[in-house]
């Protein structure tokens, strides 16, 4: 997404967005769910919105303000495109850090017609003065706007058209209480279980015209680590891979030579992720560490552990997380090849 002050505004469809965008970005663009009924997966979330999205559409009503949350890469900026065609509304789009000034976010406000949805990517990262000015947006669609200064200031209060803001982030815990409060429905997404992945490549790799075998599709799903956005990047590694090193077709040989090229394990963990839990077992016997330390030990950044690394390691039972750091799970000696002889003590095998 572009990081312009201003929202872009796409189309209903949600599609193309930003002529800039890297041709992989476009890809995902393109490959993009734009209705309930296409996205795969994530059942509960999709039962939930339709009965918002229907009841909405029942009573002529925008619809409720909805917050998405978890790791990157599982569908929310698809899904607020998606709530955004069901309800036949325009979407416009920005993101927390590019709201620098209450006044930007008023501009925004404004602009928008009844029914809109304004998607804010990264709402965590909102400033204090800007949220202070979508609270009132968001609970009585008014804005609040102080005239002079002084002793003679006095406050006027704008009437804003029934909108709906879309908000999503990778770190639920940094939205502040009162922010949070004002969405009326919170959704989590989480990883996608295998048939879902399966799906998922399946579909991507019929829209991209890539020839792949069932075997070969369930080997990229197997190791995406339940993110569709690694599941698409990885079948355009393989897609090249295939054509390069092969006839074009992707075969369960092929895409796991591929995908072992890439350092892409059979659990889909990648580089960065071994090298967290190898930093913790050899040089922290296991742990329990500090992210910081883990962070500069191999020099990444804290926010990328978090996000993207934790999150996986967390929910595949390698990684545990204590008051005093980040521990690594005898799994993970295991996965890694290490020998697992109780707390502290490792050697590899
Ligand atoms: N349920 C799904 N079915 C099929 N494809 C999906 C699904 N969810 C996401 N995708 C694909 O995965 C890609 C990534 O999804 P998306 O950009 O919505 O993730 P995100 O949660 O917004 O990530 P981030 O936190 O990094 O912004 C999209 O390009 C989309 O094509
Ligand atoms: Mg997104």
């Amino acid at each position: 997404m572009t990081k312009s002050p201003r929202p872009s505004t796409s189309s209903a469809s949600g599609k193309p967005l930003d002529p800039e965008a890297k041709p992989d970005d476009r890809v995902d663009n393109a490959l993009r769910p734009e209705k309930l009924n296409d996205l795969i997966g994530q059942d509960q979330v999709k039962e939930n919105l339709s009965i918002l999205i229907a009841a909405a559409r029942k009573r002529g009503e925008a619809l409720d303000h909805v917050l998405f949350y978890g790791p990157p890469g599982l569908g929310k900026t698809t899904l607020a495109h998606v709530l955004a065609n069901e309800m036949e509304v325009n979407v416009k789009v920005t993101a927390g850090p590019v709201i620098e000034r209450a006044g930007d976010l008023a501009a925004i406000l404004t602009n928008l017609r009844a029914g809109d949805v304004l998607f804010i990517d990264e709402v965590h990262r909102l400033g204090r003065a800007v949220e202070e000015v979508l609270y009132p947006a968001m609970e009585d669609f008014a804005l609040d706007i102080v005239i002079g200064k002084g002793p003679s200031a006095r406050s006027i209060r704008l009437k804003l058209p029934r909108f709906t803001i879309v908000g999503a982030t990778t770190r639920l815990a940094l939205v502040t209480a009162p922010l949070r409060a004002r969405f009326g429905a919170v959704y989590r997404l989480d990883y996608y279980d295998l048939p879902a992945m399966q799906s998922i490549v399946s579909r991507a790799a019929r829209m991209l015209k890539v020839e792949a075998e069932t075997d070969g599709i369930t080997e990229m799903a197997r190791r995406a680590r339940g993110t569709p956005r690694v599941a698409l990047r990885l079948l355009r590694r393989v897609r090249d891979f295939a054509q390069v090193r092969a006839n074009g077709v992707i075969t369960k040989t092929v895409a796991k030579e591929a995908l072992d090229l890439l350092q892409v394990d059979p659990l889909g963990l990648d580089d960065v992720d071994r090298r967290v839990l190898k930093t913790i077992i050899e040089k922290y016997n296991g742990g329990p560490v500090g992210l910081n330390t883990i962070a500069a030990s191999i020099s990444e950044e804290q926010d990328t552990i978090m996000d993207v690394v934790e999150p996986y390691l967390l929910q595949l039972g390698f990684l545990d997380r204590t008051p005093q750091g980040r521990v690594a799970t005898k799994s993970a000696y295991e996965h890694l090849g290490y020998t697992y002889t109780g707390e502290g003590q490792q050697r590899l095998l």
